[in-house]
């Protein structure tokens, strides 16, 4: 793994958006993207630069069950709202919270997952080490699957939400195995309360109790913290 350290969420954005405009610049075509207040620096440069993401695919990692894509706390909504709306790519897909069957669902993201094999994965990370929604004890070789969201979790998210009992309990989450897949992944975290899982997920050992902990199996991870993330390093 590589580590950059960096000032603050501002300076983190600009150095993943430099990786992603190299990454783009050699031929990358299809884009993982992540949602959460971390990536939101990236995404504003993203906004603010010249580029033209209209032949470029993107492939979010997860969605909430239960909200539909119009929902304004959904995922789907996230991204248009933080990137899409000002710069559109070619083809879009986040998972479908509301759909009937959500094991049938989870296939059909596989198969898109496949059909667009992921060049450059953009991560967060949880409080409790888990990334996309894939929570402490999801296998590392899991595809896309239904996740029952920990408490921890939800309690992290509520402040999206006008109360707790609003936040959806459940999600549908890209796996390990396929983010495992990604040719490359950017991983940004910033602020003290994300000291523990990375310190965990760079120092500790590769156990599924720490979902990030698998990205030391990765070939080509590069890791970006602020000084508060990076603080017990
Ligand atoms: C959610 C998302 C993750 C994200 C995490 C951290 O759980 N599913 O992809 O990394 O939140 O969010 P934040 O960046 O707001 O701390």
């Amino acid at each position: 793994m590589e580590i950059i350290r960096v000032k603050d969420a501002q300076a983190g954005g600009k150095k993943a958006f430099e990786l992603i405009e190299a990454a783009i610049n050699e031929g990358a075509g299809v884009l993982g993207l992540a949602t959460g207040s971390t990536p939101e620096t990236l995404y504003q440069e993203m906004i603010h630069s010249s580029r033209d993401y209209s032949e470029i695919v993107s492939i979010n990692l997860d969605e909430y069950v239960g909200l539909s894509s119009e929902d304004s706390q959904s995922y789907r909504q996230f991204m248009n709202q933080h990137l899409f709306n000002e710069k559109p790519f070619k083809e879009s897909f986040v998972p479908n919270g509301k759909a009937e069957n959500l094991q049938a669902e989870c296939t059909r993201y596989d198969q898109i997952i496949a059909e667009h094999p992921i060049d450059l994965q953009i991560l967060g990370i949880g409080q409790n080490g888990h990334i996309g929604f894939n929570e402490p004890g999801t296998a590392f070789d899991s595809q896309t699957h239904l996740v029952d969201l920990t408490e921890s979790t939800i309690n992290a998210n509520k402040r999206f939400f006008d109360k707790v009992e609003d936040v959806p309990t459940q999600a549908l989450s890209m796996g390990i195995g396929s983010i495992m897949k990604a040719k490359k992944i950017i991983l940004m975290a910033y602020g003290e309360n994300k000291q523990a899982a990375i310190k965990g997920m760079i120092d500790g050992e590769v156990t599924e109790a720490l979902p990030a902990s698998v990205l030391q199996n990765h070939p080509n991870v590069v890791v970006i913290v602020d000084e508060a993330a990076a603080a017990t390093l």
